[in-house]
């Protein structure tokens, strides 16, 4: 059994890892920014009482990524894999977008990221092989663009490359540490972020990137992959 710790598991791609976590058996901590709202977590949890925390966090605020990991540090809770998956997009490209929107975006895709990943060094330290995926996208490749048809989203994609050089370096960093730090895209997927034309389902994209990380090896870090496991160029 695993302990998982999720960001912005209130839906989406964070809701399904929950899910699948929880059918194979894992410990979940799935937080979320008003978890009296986040109605199907509070049904999981009814069905899952033993293995489903539910935790307030909203990586936006320091204070309240200080709480939440203060509460995990104070018993010694180990996470062997923390997902940084809570997001934001905006679609405006260069011409259009407000300042306010990147700086937004930089903040949850990018500053929540690290704080979080930082605050919980302690918990994961206290697990045999640590793990950090970060919820990256191939819009945040710089070596891909151009080559697809897709773009335009300009501070996602920055704010995601951004994100790709904080997987490389705090892998880096972490190494003597033992923590592993992995960017992972989920591929196209029909949540609110991705739409209805996405090309895959939420349930299909996640059992992928699930299927994926078991099959990486101990010492593969600071790496950009995709859904199936497939390294990304970055
Ligand atoms: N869907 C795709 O096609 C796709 C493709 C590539 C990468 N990704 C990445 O995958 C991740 C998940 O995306 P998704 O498709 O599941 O998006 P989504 O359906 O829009 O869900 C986003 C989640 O992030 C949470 N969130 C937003 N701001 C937050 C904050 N300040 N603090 C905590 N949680 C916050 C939301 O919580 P609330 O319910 O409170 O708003 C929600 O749970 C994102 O990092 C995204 O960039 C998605």
């Amino acid at each position: 059994m695993k302990n998982i710790f999720i960001t912005g598991a209130s839906r989406g791609i964070g809701l399904e890892i929950t899910k699948q976590s929880l059918f194979q058996g894992n410990h979940v901590i799935a937080t979320c920014r008003s978890p009296a709202q986040a109605k199907e977590l509070i049904l999981l949890r009814e069905q899952n009482k033993e293995r489903l925390e539910i935790m307030e966090l909203n990586v936006e605020n320091e204070d309240s990524v200080r709480l939440c990991f203060n509460k995990l540090e104070e018993k010694k809770q180990s996470i062997d894999i923390l997902f940084n998956n809570a997001g934001i997009i905006d679609w405006s490209d260069l011409f259009e977008v407000s300042i306010s929107s990147v700086e937004k975006i930089y903040k949850v895709n990018l500053i929540g990221c690290l704080m979080v990943l930082r605050k919980a060094i302690p918990c994961l330290q206290q697990s045999i092989s640590p793990l950090v995926i970060n919820l990256s996208s191939r819009l945040g490749s710089i070596q891909l663009r151009g080559e697809t048809q897709l773009g335009g989203a300009i501070a996602y994609q920055c704010s995601k490359a951004a994100l790709n050089m904080l997987t490389k370096q705090s892998a880096i960093d972490l190494k003597p540490l033992n923590i592993r730090v992995i960017s992972q895209s989920p591929g196209w997927v029909k949540t609110e972020m991705g739409g209805a034309d996405a090309k895959y389902q939420v349930s299909e994209a996640v059992s992928l990137m699930l299927n994926s990380l078991n099959q990486l090896h101990g010492d593969q870090s600071g790496i950009f992959i995709g859904e199936d496991g497939k390294e990304i160029p970055w």
